[in-house]
């Protein structure tokens, strides 16, 4: 794994926005696999401003993203369809049909995540996959313990989870979604290039399991240690147990 050091969280955000970019102006047709999370928030800004400079164009791209809360509907604020459309699809040229969420309004678990699989494949697999690290190493919704050779599926969240998402939910763990459609660490696994953004202390266990811990289903984003193409962005607080 490539390892990329960042001052802060504004140079993360900036560092992690140049690969996204480098990648879509060396294949303007890509399809960029997305995140949601406070983690790169600051990246889809730095996106945005360097579209309106007239620097990228979103025209031909797809994106497909990692996952969607099971039940809530499209436009409930921090749906990751709405979450995705604030911070990035309605500030570029990107087509409406070419964005993909897992259909979190899809009450068929099974059906939902089948059809996010064929769309998936339907694209050609994705170039480059933006990935967050939630503090238990969790990629996507893959929560410890996942194995490592599923595609999109259905997953309880973790209290952790659940705990740390709160903070989008009025900080009332009640109103947070208990399940949500996740793309598999086996779609992950075969995007042709990865990308890990992390930053803060909070992350730093994380990070530090990631990048040097046994590859081992109990932290699910140590997979990526095998990956051929993988590059974390993290700020000096996030590398700071390495
Ligand atoms: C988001 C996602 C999650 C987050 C992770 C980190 O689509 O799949 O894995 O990337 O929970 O979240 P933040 O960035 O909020 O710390």
């Amino acid at each position: 794994m490539k390892i990329i050091r960042a001052k802060d969280y504004k140079d993360m955000s900036r560092k992690a926005a140049n690969i996204i970019s480098a990648q879509v102006i060396m294949k303007p047709n890509c399809v960029l696999g997305l995140a949601t999370g406070g983690t790169p928030v600051g990246a889809y800004a730095q996106l945005v401003e360097w579209y309106n400079k007239g620097d990228l164009d979103f025209s031909e791209v797809t994106t497909v993203n990692l996952d969607e809360y099971r039940g809530l509907p499209k436009e409930h604020p921090e749906s990751y369809w709405s979450f995705m459309h604030k911070n990035l699809f309605d500030h570029v040229n990107i087509r409406p049909e070419a964005v993909h969420l897992p259909d979190g309004t899809n009450p068929d678990a099974a059906d939902a995540c089948a059809k996010y699989n064929d769309i998936i494949h339907s694209v050609g697999g994705i170039d480059l996959q933006l990935l967050g690290l939630g503090p238990n190493g969790h990629i996507g919704f893959n929560e410890p313990g996942e194995a490592f050779e599923l595609e999109t599926h259905c997953v309880d969240l973790t209290e952790a989870t659940i705990e740390a998402n709160k903070r989008f939910f009025d900080g009332n763990e009640d109103l947070v979604p208990k399940q949500a459609y996740t793309m598999g660490i086996k779609t992950i696994m075969q995007a042709r290039k990865v990308l890990v953004v992390a930053n803060g202390l909070a992350k730093a266990k994380a990070v530090k399991a990631v990048v040097s811990g046994p590859v081992t289903p109990e932290c699910p984003g140590s997979i990526l240690q095998l990956h051929p193409d993988c590059t974390l962005v993290a700020d000096e607080e996030a590398l700071s147990l390495l």
